[in-house]
């Protein structure tokens, strides 16, 4: 249709302006081009809003995308922003002299590790607070797709391997940043546990797998945090794009779990827009005007019932009436940053895990240190990509500790300083792609520098001037690529040898070392971590990470964090490395002999690296073999186990007990005492291990967990969880339906999976089933 043709048919349509009241009235007086219009987004970057207004304006600059208004039915455009650890927007405004940061909250897995879902939701209301005060309308997150892999390089984002623990922190995240009257997009929806080919890849996974781990959180998430929108992912599953994928998008999401919101894509959509559309994919984002034209086309034609559009529409209409851009709310562009600094800086100690604590050495008075590591003076707040924020500041490690009283060593810090100083220099503007290529310009946040060797002499030579030494060991990550094994998963040689050097010199002269893990995944810890006296594991926790780092080694906080994910010993031990589309061996590189005699001085045997060549498919062979329910089912040791996290003080458990009520939940209660010097909280996680007679499960799975309020040494507190019927439930892909099996079941209490502390017993008088469909099957 002509511009001159399309403005006719404008002028002859009715111009109802939209209300909470009047969305089918409005919806009638559309144009077909209107309607085709709305379900796609206004382009890459909110500088395109208005393609079909007059009053073209750049909205909110550095959001990714905007939904299209239309002047005429008062239908306003809204604007979508990432990301998951704080509101992306630019920073700076060409011709303003005010600034836009945002606070750089603690990463997805960091606030896993917290276990501590209400702290969660009174976080993230202050990360809403900021969207709404800048004027967006929806935060692109969580990131919540489950850590099958540990290199993936999304994992920062998410928040963990198990299916329970992730859905109850996403919901916990979405009920925090919609209580401010924002909205947030679930994502990557779904089976996006992989970035290498992540825009083609496809999933291919078991029945029982794809339903028990892979939309389990999105299924807690949806049903418990009521997301506004929900992300469909880029990649296929079972053969068909997740964002083409009825079964997925209407069968799962809408008919069985009740989503009431809307679905968008991941940024970038497939050819097939019609397919989309009739998936029940409501939003195309960012937008392209070829995709308004397929949807016009394929109605006009035949192809695309009306009907299907006009339902995608209905859907925005009732997205957009909720949402405060439609309300009109004057947004003060001036959230409190130094309260939200002030709550990050707290809430990161409990997401924080110290794996190691030899001999009490943490918690340490301020004194004299030699801070080795790059990373200690260019500290890492968050990962990269659209889940980096442009915050104010980062508080580096070392400004932490001297903040916190430390004295830090000057030739040390000279050292560091210089080679960051030159790393930055070579650096410059690598790590931002301007406007327009990728939305209002996507910052890629603190890429990794290469740390330097250190001579030994150079550290023998500080050991005389400190107290003690932190050596603190950096990795990032993001969208777009996985990490690799190499220098990346395992510790490079340059970092080995400083460990090892420092502990050995250190440990000569009788004083301490501490490492600092500020890492977004996992690492390799097993054949190191016996040499330090302590480890920190702080992983990416927001913009204050040198205070909160600086607060937990003097005790100002007392860690509480746990593992959200395994620690293994070796990469190869994880059943998905087999599949997962990554061991790029070099040339004749070969397992280090010391991984090789470490593991037989355990009693097995690492497998031999298999090249995966195939980036077009994943196949999850590995089923439910996926973290704990791998290795704690099958006994294989690990480095660190799900759920574990010290604490500089001690906890008891008392006797618990497991009652069952009318409507067949389980409501648990366990007494947590405080037995030791010092006040701290704990992280409770309650497993359940199932009858036999029923289906095969893991030896245990988590099914509820609590954390206590901050206990004064002698205080207890008594944690009470309750778990529904279905909650208990197994897929049955057979059947076609969750499955509870009656019988006698156990609840473990534990301080980590393998540290179980206290046990109950309760009884499921009578099986129980719940209908499912079979979706997804797997295509040749
Ligand atoms: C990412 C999403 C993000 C979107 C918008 C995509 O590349 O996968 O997580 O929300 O970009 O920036």
């Amino acid at each position: 249709m002509t511009i001159v043709a399309l403005g006719a048919a404008l002028t002859a349509a009715a111009q109802p302006k939209l209300t909470k009241d009047n969305i089918d009235e409005v919806l009638a007086a559309m144009t077909l081009e209107e309607k085709a219009a709305l379900v796609v987004g206004s382009g890459w970057g909110s500088m395109n809003a208005g393609s079909m207004t007059a009053s073209s304006t750049i909205l909110v600059p550095g959001a990714a995308g905007t939904t299209v208004p239309i002047d005429r039915l008062g239908i306003p455009a809204t604007v979508l922003s990432d990301g998951p650890a704080g509101l992306r927007i630019d920073p700076v405004r060409q011709g303003d002299p005010n600034t836009y940061y945002c606070t750089g909250f603690p990463v997805g897995t960091v606030l896993a590790c917290s276990w501590n879902a209400p702290m969660v939701e009174e976080l993230l209301a202050a990360m809403g607070n900021e969207v709404l005060e800048y004027g967006a309308d929806v935060l692109l997150a969580p990131g919540m797709n489950l850590h099958r892999n540990p290199l993936c390089g999304r994992n920062f984002e998410y928040f963990s391997e198990d299916p329970f623990l992730s859905g109850k922190i996403s919901a916990a995240y979405i009920r925090g940043i919609q209580s401010q009257g924002v909205g947030v997009s679930a994502k990557h929806f779904a089976f996006n546990n992989q970035e290498i080919n992540r825009m083609e890849n496809d999933a291919r996974i078991p029945q029982r797998a794809l339903r028990e781990l892979y939309l389990k959180n999105f299924e807690i998430a949806v049903r418990e945090g009521h997301p506004w929108t929900v992300m469909s992912s880029y990649n296929k599953v079972n053969g068909t794009y997740t964002q083409q994928n009825h079964d997925l998008l209407t069968t799962v999401l809408r008919d069985e779990w009740g989503f009431d919101g809307i679905v968008m894509t991941d940024w970038g959509t497939k050819d097939g827009t019609v397919a989309a559309v009739q998936a029940g994919n409501d939003l195309m984002e960012p937008g392209m005007p070829i995709e308004t034209k397929r949807i016009i086309d394929a109605v006009n034609d035949g192809s695309l019932a009306l009907a299907d559009l006009d339902r995608n529409v209905r859907n925005i209409l009732q997205y957009i009436v909720r949402t405060p851009r439609f309300a009109g709310y004057k947004y003060s562009n001036k959230p409190d940053l130094e309260a939200h600094a002030a709550l990050v800086r707290k809430a990161a100690a409990e997401g924080m895990v110290l794996l190691e604590n030899k001999g009490g050495a943490l918690p340490m008075a301020a004194g004299n240190v030699a801070l080795f590591g790059l990373n200690a003076y260019k500290s890492i707040a968050g990962g990269t990509g659209s889940g980096n924020v442009n915050k104010p500041y980062i508080r580096h490690i070392s400004e932490g500790l001297a903040d916190a009283g430390f004295t830090l060593d000057p030739v040390i810090e000279n050292i560091y300083k210089s080679w960051r100083d030159y790393q930055n220099a070579e650096d410059a503007g690598a790590h931002f792609l301007p406007g327009n290529a990728l939305g209002g310009g996507l910052t890629l946040g603190e890429g990794v520098m290469p740390e330097m060797a250190i001579r030994k002499a150079v550290v023998q030579n500080s050991v005389a001037r400190n107290d003690a030494a932190v050596v603190v060991i950096g990795r990032n990550a993001g969208e777009g690529d996985d990490r690799t094994l190499e220098d990346d998963f395992d510790l490079t040689a340059e970092e080995r040898d400083l460990v090892t050097n420092v502990c050995n010199l250190y440990h000569q002269a009788g004083k301490k070392v501490i490492v600092v893990l500020n890492v977004g995944g996992v690492v390799e810890t097993a054949s190191w971590k016996s040499l330090p006296d302590a480890i920190l594991l702080a992983w990416t926790p927001g913009q204050e990470v040198g205070a909160s780092v600086a607060d937990v080694l003097t005790g100002a906080s007392n860690p509480s964090g746990k593992l959200s994910m395994t620690f293994p010993i070796n990469y190869l031990d994880i059943p998905s490395s087999a599949n997962f589309p990554y061991y790029k061996p070099k040339p004749g590189q070969k397992i280090p002999a010391e991984y090789i005699a470490m593991a037989e001085a355990m009693g097995y045997k690492i497998p031999e690296p298999q090249p995966v060549k195939d980036y077009d498919r994943t196949t999850y062979e590995e089923g439910l073999d996926v973290g704990y329910r791998y290795f704690n089912t099958n006994g294989v040791a690990v480095s660190y186990p799900f759920g574990y996290g010290l604490s500089y003080t001690a906890f008891e458990y008392g006797k618990p007990a497991a009652k069952v009520g009318k409507d067949g939940s389980v409501t648990f209660t366990v007494t947590v005492k405080n037995v030791g010097q010092v006040a701290g909280k704990e992280a409770v996680q309650a497993y359940v291990a199932a009858p036999a007679g029923g289906l095969d499960k893991p030896a245990c799975e988590l099914k509820a967990f609590a954390k206590t309020r901050e206990l004064q040494p002698g205080e207890s507190e008594t944690l009470t969880m309750t778990v529904s019927a279905y909650e208990l439930a197994s897929y049955n892909a057979a059947a076609v339906e969750w499955q509870t099996a009656a019988g006698a079941y156990k609840v473990l209490f534990g301080a980590s999976v393998e540290d179980i502390r206290a046990t109950a017993a309760f009884k499921v008088g009578k099986a129980l089933s719940w209908p499912a469909h079979e979706v997804m099957m797997l295509q040749k």
